[in-house]
């Protein structure tokens, strides 16, 4: 297993959409490990592939300490709304409101390549819409309170 680097916005491949993982091999295990040691040594409560670099679907999480893998997710039921804070470890130190669903089902497979469907609130729900954001090159500073201002000020290289 080994730390990877997190790339900051505004890098562009933050930007880009990832592709479906078609591969469930030893490549996508390494690649996972490593994205649950550096979402811990980060203090994160989610990663995607995207944010290492990797341009694949597939994202990590801890929830209340329990941690979960979802390859291809796609939510396919959504319920109610919360707002609250969100940051993000390609962001450095801003947070922000945004408002997302309360509760979510999401069906997506495991690094065997198995399909499930989990079913989660709050704090699972936001990270998850989050994470899988990512995968289509959108970061919460989009939909932000203020993130058009962050955007402003930090968008420029
Ligand atoms: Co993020």
């Amino acid at each position: 297993m080994a730390k990877r680097k997190v790339l900051k916005f505004p890098d562009e491949r933050l930007r880009k959409k990832s592709k479906e993982v078609t591969d469930f091999d030893d490549e996508l295990n390494s690649l996972l490990d490593d994205m649950r040691e550096t979402m811990y040594a980060n203090n994160g409560m989610g990663l995607a592939a995207p944010q290492v670099g990797v341009l694949i679907r597939a994202i990590v999480m801890d929830i209340n300490g329990c941690y979960f893998e979802l390859i291809n997710p796609k939510i396919i039921a959504e319920e109610g709304s919360q707002t609250d804070d969100e940051g993000c470890l390609s962001v450095g130190s801003f947070s922000d409101k945004v408002t997302r669903p309360y509760k979510i089902t999401v069906r997506a497979q495991d690094r065997l390549g198995y399909k499930y469907e989990i079913t989660g609130e709050k704090y699972f729900a936001r990270c998850v819409c989050h994470e899988m954001d990512h995968l289509d090159g959108i970061l919460f500073i989009d939909k932000s309170e203020h993130g058009k201002e962050y955007i402003e000020k930090h968008g420029k290289k």
